[in-house]
């Protein structure tokens, strides 16, 4: 029986740092009502008001992070009550697609949603352009968003069509998230000591937007907290391009990235078709995503 025909009600909740899977959610989140489902759509961020009381189906949306979930993912998970006969789905949204080590990037929030009882019944990957090292070629950025449609449409109705879709990860990408999990320390350490420079207006933008209430403001300048995700929202919302990483120079990306101006350049732009030989091998797994709809 179908997700509509057995009455399920959907939440989605996700977390985003440079707002490109909350685009993706966004996305998802209309595909859904275009087939009349009834669905809701919340960030981890307003984490303590989300009701999940009356859903059967959570969807969960992240970036992925180090091959895994962002550190505040399991937070909100681990605040879950334990319950029964709750389904889960999970999206990766990641820069560089179902390569190694990104295959293991659900694996722990799969079993951290089975010991609170939920059984989880799908999983996908979705790409976005990458918001750190090295950003995504631009016709590549302008091409995942043209195909994101497509892909958001066939996650709605395998959902609501009953239609299961597990992943296996790779056994080795499994080991490299364990060893990863250093990470979530890391970034909590870099993040408290980001540097703000002189052209800081104390606008506030970033300590309202930040995700994880990280930034609070001391003498009109802001302040890190140790709850850094590193999700380089910060970075890239500042009019002024006034925060960075102190260490790790080349992490943020020098040219900055804005989720919705690329997309909608995107809806004005006839996409030339892309070859494998023009980019660069890094891009392999975009290019696999971008060039077939059911690889998700
Ligand atoms: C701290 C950090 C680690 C990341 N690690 C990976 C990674 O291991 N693999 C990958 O494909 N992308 C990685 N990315 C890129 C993001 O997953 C990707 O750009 C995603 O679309 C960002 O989503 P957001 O805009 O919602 O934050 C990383 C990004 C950050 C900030």
């Amino acid at each position: 029986m179908g997700i509509q025909s057995s009455s399920h009600k959907l939440h989605i909740i996700y977390f985003s740092g440079s707002y490109g899977t909350k685009y993706a959610s966004e996305c998802l989140f209309s595909s859904f009502k275009n087939k009349g489902a009834d669905i809701k759509i919340s960030e981890i961020f307003q984490a303590d008001t989300i009701e999940t009381d009356t859903d059967n189906v959570l969807i969960i949306m992240y970036p992925v992070h180090a091959g895994d979930a962002p550190h505040s993912v399991y937070k909100w998970i681990s605040s879950l009550k334990r319950i029964q006969n709750k389904k889960a789905v999970i999206i990766s949204v990641s820069g560089g697609g179902e390569i190694s080590p990104n295959t293991a990037c659900r694996f722990r929030v799969k079993g951290k949603l089975i010991k609170k009882g939920y059984t989880i019944t799908n999983e996908y990957m979705l790409c976005m352009p990458s918001n750190v090292f090295i950003s995504t070629e631009e016709n590549l950025s302008l091409a995942l968003f043209k195909v994101l449609p497509a892909k958001c449409e066939l996650i709605a109705s395998e959902i609501i069509n009953d239609k299961e879709r597990i992943k296996k990860p790779l056994f080795f990408d499994i080991i490299l998230t364990y060893l990863f999990l250093i990470e979530k320390t890391g970034v909590k350490a870099l993040g408290r000591y980001h540097k703000v420079n002189k052209d800081c207006t104390g606008c506030k933008l970033c300590s309202k937007k930040c995700p994880t209430g990280n930034i609070i403001m001391k003498n009109d300048k802001p302040h890190f907290k140790w709850n850094c995700s590193l999700c380089t929202r910060c970075f890239y919302i500042c009019p002024v391009n006034s925060i960075s990483v102190r260490i790790l120079k080349f992490f943020k990306l020098k040219n900055g990235l804005d989720i919705y101006s690329l997309a909608s350049k995107a809806d004005e732009t006839d996409i030339p078709e892309i070859s494998s030989q023009k980019i660069s091998f890094i891009w392999n797994g975009v290019l696999k995503y971008i060039n077939d709809i059911e690889n998700i």
